[in-house]
C-alpha cells in the first residue's frame, strides 16, 4: 500500500512546537509525522502552512501564532529568519543561550556519551559583534546588489543592516557596492559561472580600528581597477588594506588562492589576549573578539598548564592559542593546513617576542602521526578543529602520545560528541562539564570547551 503523508503542500494545520532543531527550526508532529517549521518556538501553538512534503517529513512556515512563547522577540523582518545570518533573532537572548546548552546535551545523549553541560556564557551586547563579513554580490532586478542567501538555497535576499556585523563593516559594504555599481562591474552569475565580482569581504581589527577589504573576482581582470581603488580609498579614509582575490572556481568556497594588493598593506593587525596579531586575507581569525578572549582564557585555565609543559596546538590558525599559552609553558608546537596562516603565526610569534613556539604547515592528522612516530610526548594537547571535527587517526595518535589532558575547543557539538566517544575507546573521558561560550549570538552556531583526561 502506498504511504500518504498526513499533511499536504499549501495546506494549513494547527500544531504545538515540541523542540527547536540544531538549525533553529520549530519541530512538531502530526500523527507522528515530523514537520520542521520556520519562525516557530518551543511551546507555541501555531497554524503552519506546509511548504514542502518529503517521504518522511515536511517543512512548513508559521502562518499564525495562536499561543505565543514568552521567549519570542517581536518585529523581526522575515529576511533575518529566512537567511543564515540571524536565524535565532526571534528568540530572546537568554533563551538562545539555553538552546545552545540543550543542543550539546542532545548531541551527547544521542550517542549515549555521558556528559554534563554548563550554562552558556553569553555576551552583554549580542549584536554587531562580528569582525568579518563575506557578502555575496549578485544581480537582483537588474542591479548589482549585496545581501545574503536564504537558508539551503542560492536565492539572495538584499540586506543593508546585517545586525551582527561591526557597523563599520555594514557601511563599508554599501560604499563598495555603490562604487561597483557606478563603474558598472558585472556581478557574478552562479548558474552560468559568468560575471566578475563574487563577494566583498571586510575584516576589521576591533582594537586597532584597521580595516581590510577584499574584492573577490571570478576573473583576473577587474575593469576600472584604478578608479575603483581610488574611490574606495577616498570614501573610506585610512583603509589599511585593499585586495583583489581571484577565485575562478565553481565553488562555494569564498576565497581563491591568488591575492593582488590594490592599495595599502596585505594584512591588518589586531590585539587579542594582550598580544599583537597580523592577519592576512586567507587566514582564519576568530570572528567575535570579545567572546574569543573569554573562550581562550577558559581553555587555558582548564588546560592547567605548568612551566615545564610541552603543548600541542592542533589547527593553530595564525597562532592565537599557541601564543596565548606560550608564556605559561616550556614549549608549544602548532600545526595548521593553510600556509599563509602559518606564515602569519610565525610573524606573530616574532612581533610578540615569543621564542618557544614552532609552527608547521601540514594536515593536523598527518603531523600528529609524525610527532608520535618521532617520540614527541606532549603534556597537554589543545585541538580547535573546523566543523567537521577530528580525523579518527588524529585521535589515535594523540592517545598514543598519552598526554595528561586534551582540551577540545569545538564549533560543532555533533562532531564533538562523536570525537569524545572515540576518545573514550582510548580511555580518555570528560573530566568536567562541557562549557559553551557563545561566539555567534543570533545564530545557531555553538562553540564550547571540553576537557578530557585518562580515567
Ligand atoms: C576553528 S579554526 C581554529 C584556528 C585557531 N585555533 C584560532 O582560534 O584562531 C580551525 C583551523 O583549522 C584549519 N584546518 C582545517 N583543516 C585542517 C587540517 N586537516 N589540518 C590542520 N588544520 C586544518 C583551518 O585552516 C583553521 O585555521
Amino acid at each position: 500500500m502506498k504511504f500518504t503523508a498526513p499533511v499536504a503542500k499549501n495546506e494549513k494545520y494547527e500544531v504545538i512546537i515540541e523542540d527547536l532543531t540544531y538549525e533553529g527550526l520549530g519541530f512538531a508532529k502530526i500523527d507522528d509525522f515530523p514537520i520542521f517549521i520556520e519562525n516557530a518556538l518551543v511551546g507555541e501553538k501555531i497554524i503552519t502552512l506546509i511548504t514542502k512534503v518529503k517521504k518522511n517529513f515536511a517543512f512548513g512556515r508559521t502562518d499564525e501564532i495562536i499561543t505565543e512563547s514568552p521567549d519570542r522577540v517581536h518585529g523581526i523582518a522575515k529576511a533575518y529568519t529566512q537567511t543564515g545570518i540571524t536565524p535565532l533573532q526571534h528568540l530572546k537572548y537568554p533563551a538562545q543561550l539555553r538552546f545552545k546548552q540543550h543542543q550539546i546535551q542532545v548531541d551527547f545523549d544521542k550517542l549515549k556519551v555521558p556528559a554534563e553541560v554548563n550554562e552558556t556564557i553569553g555576551m552583554d551586547d549580542p549584536f554587531h559583534y562580528r569582525n568579518k563579513a563575506q557578502i555575496p554580490v549578485r544581480m537582483l532586478n537588474g542591479k548589482l546588489s549585496t545581501g545574503f542567501y536564504k537558508k539551503h538555497s542560492h536565492e539572495m535576499i538584499p540586506l543593508e543592516d546585517f545586525k551582527i556585523q561591526d557597523e563599520r563593516i555594514d557601511k563599508a559594504v554599501l560604499i563598495v557596492r555603490d562604487i561597483l555599481r557606478k563603474f558598472q562591474v558585472n556581478p557574478y552569475d552562479e548558474r552560468n559561472h559568468t560575471g566578475v565580482i563574487r563577494n566583498i569581504m571586510v575584516r576589521v581589527g576591533k582594537y586597532t580600528d584597521q580595516m581590510m577589504i577584499v574584492l573577490v573576482t571570478r576573473t583576473k581582470k577587474l575593469p576600472s581597477t584604478e578608479e575603483i581603488t581610488r574611490e574606495i580609498n577616498e570614501q573610506i579614509p585610512g583603509l589599511t588594506s585593499l585586495i583583489q582575490n581571484v577565485n575562478s572556481e565553481k565553488t562555494n568556497v569564498v576565497l581563491g588562492k591568488k591575492n593582488i594588493v590594490l592599495s595599502g598593506s596585505d594584512r591588518i593587525h589586531d590585539q587579542l589576549m594582550g598580544l599583537d596579531f597580523e592577519i592576512s586575507a586567507n587566514s582564519f581569525y576568530q570572528v567575535n573578539p570579545v567572546q574569543t578572549e573569554k573562550l581562550y582564557k577558559l581553555a587555558i585555565e582548564k588546560a592547567e598548564l605548568t612551566k615545564d609543559d610541552v603543548v600541542i596546538d592542533a589547527y593553530s590558525g595564525i597562532g592565537t592559542i599557541s601564543l596565548s599559552v606560550a608564556k605559561a609553558v616550556n614549549k608549544v608546537y602548532g600545526v595548521e593546513i593553510v600556509e599563509d596562516a602559518v606564515t602569519d603565526a610565525k610573524t606573530n610569534a616574532m612581533i610578540n617576542g615569543i621564542k618557544n613556539v614552532e609552527f608547521v604547515v601540514n594536515k593536523a592528522e598527518d603531523q600528529m602521526a609524525k610527532w608520535q612516530a618521532d617520540g614527541l610526548k606532549p603534556d597537554v594537547v589543545i585541538v580547535d578543529p573546523p566543523r567537521k571535527g577530528l580525523a579518527e587517526s588524529l585521535i589515535e595518535s594523540v592517545a598514543e602520545m598519552n598526554p595528561k589532558r586534551v582540551v577540545y575547543v569545538s564549533c560543532n557539538p555533533a562532531t564533538l560528541a562523536r570525537d569524545v566517544k572515540l576518545f573514550g575507546d582510548f580511555g580518555y573521558e570528560l573530566n568536567q562539564p562541557i562549557q559553551p561560550v557563545d561566539q555567534f549570538p543570533q545564530t545557531v552556531h555553538i562553540e564550547s570547551i571540553s576537557v578530557l583526561e585518562k580515567k
